[in-house]
């Protein structure tokens, strides 16, 4: 009976090195195939994991739904309230390709929180000052996520 005990005890031992070694080899083929998925990334299209997205697309989602409200607002002739559209630091936190974190991608953002503060700076022109905020976003998307440019493309106001 003892014996019986034992052999089960190191079968089981070895049913859970065999699935720990299955883990490692699945892990290894992941990160062989991680420089695909990284440029892949730069494009930011597809996404690895839509449903796990990091911080940056996170904020950036946030930052797309907040210029669709502000368009929806300027058109209605409203003013855009700067509470209502508090700064996102989108440049501090983590994104799906670390390797965007370079000088140029800093200046982008650098000119695009420059935009954002001359939009609430004065009630007035915030038309032409919201589609001069776009255009920052449009700029940093030429050079680091192509992706989405379709859709921002479309944020302008005539
Ligand atoms: C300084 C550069 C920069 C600026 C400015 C910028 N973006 Fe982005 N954007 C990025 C990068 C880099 C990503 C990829 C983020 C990631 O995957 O972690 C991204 C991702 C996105 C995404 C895809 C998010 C997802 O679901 O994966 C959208 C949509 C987006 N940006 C919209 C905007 C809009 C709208 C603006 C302007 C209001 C803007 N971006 C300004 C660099 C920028």
């Amino acid at each position: 009976m003892k014996k019986t005990i034992a052999v089960l005890f190191v079968f089981s031992f070895l049913i859970l090195g065999w699935q720990s070694c299955n883990q490692t080899d699945s892990q290894k083929k992941e990160t062989a195939t991680t420089p695909v998925i990284t440029k892949e990334a730069k494009a930011c299209t597809p996404i690895k994991d839509p449903n796990n997205p990091k911080p940056m697309a996170l904020m950036m989602r946030m930052m797309a739904a907040n210029a669709d409200s502000m368009r929806s607002q300027l058109l209605r002739g409203e003013t855009l309230d700067s509470t209502n559209y508090p700064f996102i630091k989108f440049y501090l936190v983590e994104p799906t390709d670390p390797n965007v974190l370079e000088p140029q991608f800093f200046e982008n953002a650098r000119l695009f929180q420059q935009a954002y503060k001359n939009l609430f700076a004065k009630p007035k022109d915030q038309i032409k000052r919201y589609n001069l905020l776009i255009n920052s976003c449009i700029k940093c998307h030429e050079s680091y996520c192509s992706g989405p440019l379709k859709r921002i493309r479309k944020f302008p106001i005539e």
